[in-house]
């Protein structure tokens, strides 16, 4: 995402309104595709598989009765990945033989689906290492959800290995007000009723002072110290606008929730250049209550990015 000319696919995520606070913001997903593959592939991939090697302790995480689920997600991506990226993916089938083949990686990989001894990895593990995505898997049961399995790369500031295991509502506990306003419930019950089929989306946002896609909680100390550097003059290329692109889909099988995960970045510098973007992000974020900004992390630095905006508002005019 480095060019003018494909800006407007970044994934802007406000609709109308100069003022932004939590709410359900889940839409109907049209066209109802659980990833995507865009031009920085093979970087993004390559990070991916570098973390999981490294860190896989909180990249990845599962418990043993996720494993039909996960061979739901194998079924759901790959069958997705051939049809709709037939030039960079095939996927030959013959009965239970599968053959999934990556043309950008060159890869070619023989299974018997549903047999876990014939995949080197987890099947959830296994088809993540081929998509840009984090994939969470939350297995309902009690009239809950749980996040019994992941793969994690690039979260915004989370951590896997904490959040293991936990129900839906813990895991959005440290958000404030969420569950003062009972959102946390009103989002489950939405999220419960999802059905297989007519999958969900949403986008979140943050600012982010650097350009690091892996940024965990347990890394913070090296790349939260980038927010004291921001600066009026430096904002442009050092702050990034950052956007999840969230995916919900029901696993008809298991019941269980596929919440993926597309991280988006763009340098101010870029975002600024379509001027309705930088008028209502500018109003949006001069009027962000000081709660949401400090939860987002850009508390330090929203002065200095305010002061750029404006900057770039008079050019503008
Ligand atoms: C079911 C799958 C979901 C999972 C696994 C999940 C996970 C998370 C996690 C780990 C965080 C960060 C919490 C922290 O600070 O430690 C978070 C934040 C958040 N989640 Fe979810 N979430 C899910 C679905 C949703 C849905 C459906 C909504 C709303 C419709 C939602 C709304 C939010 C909001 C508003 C935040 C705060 C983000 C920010 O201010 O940057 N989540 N979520």
């Amino acid at each position: 995402m480095n060019t003018t000319g494909n800006l407007l696919s970044f994934p802007y995520p406000f609709g109308d309104g100069d003022s932004y606070r939590y709410s359900n913001n889940a839409i109907p997903l049209n066209p109802p595709h659980p990833v995507e593959i865009t031009d920085t592939y093979i970087g993004e991939l390559k990070l991916k598989r570098e973390l999981l090697t490294k860190h896989p302790e909180r990249c990845y995480y599962s418990s043993p009765h996720t494993l039909d689920a996960q061979w739901e997600i194998v079924d759901l991506i790959a069958h997705h990945l051939a049809e709709n990226y037939p030039d960079q993916f095939m996927l030959n089938k013959q009965g239970d033989n599968w053959e999934f083949s990556n043309l950008q990686t060159d890869e070619k990989i023989s299974f018997l689906f549903g047999e876990n001894t014939t995949l080197s990895l987890e099947p959830l593990d296994f088809i993540g290492r081929h998509v840009q995505e984090d994939l969470i898997l939350m297995m309902q049961r009690d009239g809950d959800l749980f996040l019994d399995a992941g793969q994690l790369c690039f979260p915004a500031n989370w951590s896997l290995y904490f959040d293991a295991g936990m129900s839906f509502k813990e895991i959005h506990a440290p958000i404030p007000g969420f569950h003062k306003e009972s959102l946390d419930a009103r989002i489950l019950q939405f999220l419960m009723r999802i059905e297989a089929g007519a999958p969900w989306g949403r986008k979140n946002w943050s600012l982010m002072a650097g350009s690091r896609l892996d940024t965990s909680l347990e890394t913070f100390a090296k790349w939260g110290q980038e927010r004291k550097k921001v600066t009026k003059e430096n904002a442009g290329k050092l702050v990034h606008f950052r956007v999840e692109d969230q995916r919900l889909f029901r696993l008809p099988k298991s019941n269980a929730i596929l919440f993926s995960i597309h991280t988006h970045m763009l340098p101010l510098e870029q975002f600024v250049q379509h001027s309705p973007w930088l008028k209502q992000f500018h109003a949006i974020l001069k009027e962000l209550p000081p709660f949401i900004a400090d939860y987002k992390g850009i508390s330090l630095y929203r002065g200095a990015v305010l002061d750029y905006l404006e900057e770039e508002l008079k050019k503008h005019e």
